[in-house]
């Protein structure tokens, strides 16, 4: 076994983990990280989404060897501790008060493609909302999933999106 380190959602860590370990596997199983949910495990669905170094990935598809050195930021970092627990990102607030739950596998995924999406300066435009999500997250739920969902409440969300841009 081989010692692994890289950042998640800010701290440095260190794992011991066979070098094609997935990195979905390591969150969940050694950091205690299941915020990243499996869904097909093939790189199709788009459910595992994390971000590395700020793009975003299927974490069912990358090694572990692959991530030394990165910083990587899963769901559990969107939130901010408080003394009276975790204050919800305004993107998570966003999701939450128009509903965007889905199923639940697939929310951490999009928030984390969502989040990609505006840190790299994408407007909280329907056309644009759209395209992307086509890109990243619509193969899970090609009836109800990300783009439709975000793109047909963009109206109540979009004040929040913007304002959550870091
Ligand atoms: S679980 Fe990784 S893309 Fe589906």
């Amino acid at each position: 076994m081989t010692s692994w380190r890289f950042e998640v959602n800010g701290e440095r860590v260190e794992v011991e983990a066979p070098g094609m370990h997935r990195l979905l596997d390591v969150l969940r199983e050694d950091l205690a990280l299941t915020g990243t949910k499996e869904g097909c495990g093939e790189g199709e669905c788009g459910a595992c989404t994390v971000l590395i170094d700020g793009a975003p990935v299927d974490s069912c598809l990358v090694p572990v060897c692959q991530v030394e050195g990165a910083a990587i930021a899963t769901v559990e970092g969107l939130a901010s501790p408080s003394p009276e627990g975790p204050v919800l990102d305004a993107l998570q607030q966003a999701f939450l008060d128009a509903g965007g739950a889905q199923c639940g596998i697939c929310t951490p995924g999009m928030l984390m493609a969502a989040r990609s999406y505006l840190d790299a300066g994408g407007e909280a435009d329907e056309a644009a909302i759209r395209e992307a999500y086509h890109a990243l997250m619509m193969k899970l739920h090609p009836d109800h999933g990300g783009s439709t969902w975000l793109a047909a409440r963009l109206n109540e969300a979009r004040d929040v999106l913007l304002k959550s841009r870091r």
